[in-house]
């Protein structure tokens, strides 16, 4: 079969993710803390929140261990070795997180040990011929900071300008890329509005103003990171949705999405403006809405997670952003797939897409897949496998998944490869 070269532009980046708290093992943040005190109930309400197959499918979820995060990946001590697997595969960029917890345990008191053990996970991203993208905060806050109500807090701008101006200073002359604040409106959503996620509020009132206090907190750590070195690439992950109303021609699901857009793609950006050097796009979601909100998405393919893939969507966003004339990172997309039976095509079809966008002009320079590690998934836990890397967490052993070999070689050759009747974008 003929195969068609979709080329990526000269320079692309390509790599994989990771969160610190997802990975690194042994933080004692708001997170960890939540955690145990939820690990039973969580395992309990596991068969409601899950459809019968996942719970076949993952028994672990039904027990208290796997919401604890405890020793991760053991990244914290293996990143090394982690380091090595990306570049066996051709990466030539990573992102990863730094944790607040460590560098700042206490108020105003900052842990220059752990500076150091972030200088060394640099260097080593470096020695690896990859470009780092640190992201300064991956939603976990110091003990300290939660206590005073983490982002609830009006100070929460200032707290976490003065942490960032911390981490930048010391570590920034190896860093050209800078993510503030991972997905604000997936705190806002699931820990503000929803509630499952610490704390646990469900106010639409706070929500909106976390909304606020997120946003303040990118730009005012903005300006004073451009400040000190203009040339530093700044901005924050965006996690887009892309939003269709059920039927094209009825007006009101047309509101409906009008109204899931703006809150969910469009504020945040609206509040941070001109503050951003990059637009990073975080793409897993798409939703047909039918007033008021009722979701209408046919789902012929899903995730572990139940997420319907739906590749199409990742061109519709970056197609919609043009319009910043800024460049763009993708700088999570995944799946979780135990079977790695799915994971391949995902990888292919979301980059055919992207390719689509770029030869239609979007200025597209980086595909991050989430995640380099399986890793620990939030309010869900272990269960979900979303690594290009498997890992054993009884013995920590890291094994590569045949997809992970299959991007390599399009990192490899900066190119994909594609079967000419699987190229139909119509
Ligand atoms: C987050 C990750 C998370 C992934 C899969 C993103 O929203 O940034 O931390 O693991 O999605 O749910």
């Amino acid at each position: 079969m003929e195969k068609q070269k979709l080329k990526f532009p000269d320079g692309f980046l390509w790599g994989a993710a990771t969160s610190a708290h997802q990975v690194e093992g042994g933080n004692k943040n708001d997170w960890s803390e939540w955690e145990k005190a939820n690990a039973k109930r969580l395992a309990e309400e596991a068969p409601k929140k899950h459809a019968d197959w996942q719970v076949k499918k993952f028994p672990e979820m039904l027990t208290p261990e796997n919401y604890i995060s405890g020793a991760a990946c053991d990244y914290y001590n293996r990143f090394e070795e982690d380091f090595d697997i990306a570049k066996s595969l051709s990466h030539n960029a990573h992102r990863f997180s730094i944790e607040w917890s460590r560098i700042e345990p206490e108020e105003g008191k900052f842990d220059e040990q752990e500076i150091e053990h972030y200088r060394k996970v640099i260097k080593a991203v470096l020695a690896r011929g990859m470009e780092p993208f640190v992201t300064i905060w991956h939603w976990t806050n110091p003990l300290w900071l939660a206590e005073k109500g983490g982002p609830e807090n009006r100070k929460f701008a200032f707290y976490f300008a003065r942490y960032a101006k911390f981490v930048v200073e010391k570590l920034g002359e190896d860093v050209k890329f800078w993510i503030t604040l991972n997905e604000p409106t997936s705190v806002i959503a699931a820990a503000y509005s929803t509630g499952y996620w610490p704390p646990q509020k469900k106010n639409p009132i706070v929500a909106l103003k976390v909304y606020k206090i997120l946003a303040k907190a990118h730009n005012q750590a903005y300006r004073e990171m451009k400040k000190i070195n203009s040339d530093w690439k700044v901005g924050f992950s965006n996690i887009l949705q892309y939003i269709e109303p059920n039927d094209e021609h009825n007006l009101l699901d047309k509101l409906s999405v009008k109204v899931t857009n703006y809150f969910s793609n469009q504020k945040f950006l609206n509040l941070v403006g001109s503050n951003q050097d990059f637009l990073a796009v975080q793409y897993y979601f798409h939703k047909k809405i039918k007033f008021p909100f009722k979701q209408t998405n046919e789902n012929k393919t899903r995730t572990d997670m139940g997420w319907e893939i739906y590749p199409e969507g990742i061109y519709h966003l970056i197609k919609n952003l043009q319009k910043y004339n800024l460049p763009i990172y993708i700088t999570e997309n995944g799946l979780a797939d135990v079977d790695d039976t799915k994971r391949d095509k995902f990888i292919k079809d979301h980059l055919k897409w992207t390719h689509k966008a770029i030869s239609e002009g979007v200025d597209v320079r980086g595909y991050f897949h989430w995640s380099l590690l399986d890793n620990f998934e939030w309010d869900k836990g272990f269960w979900p496998r979303f690594g290009l890397v498997e890992i054993d967490y009884k013995t920590l052993e890291r094994k590569i998944r045949p997809s992970a070999r299959e991007y390599a070689k399009i990192c490899q050759e900066n190119m994909l490869k594609i079967e000419a009747e699987n190229l139909d974008l119509t």
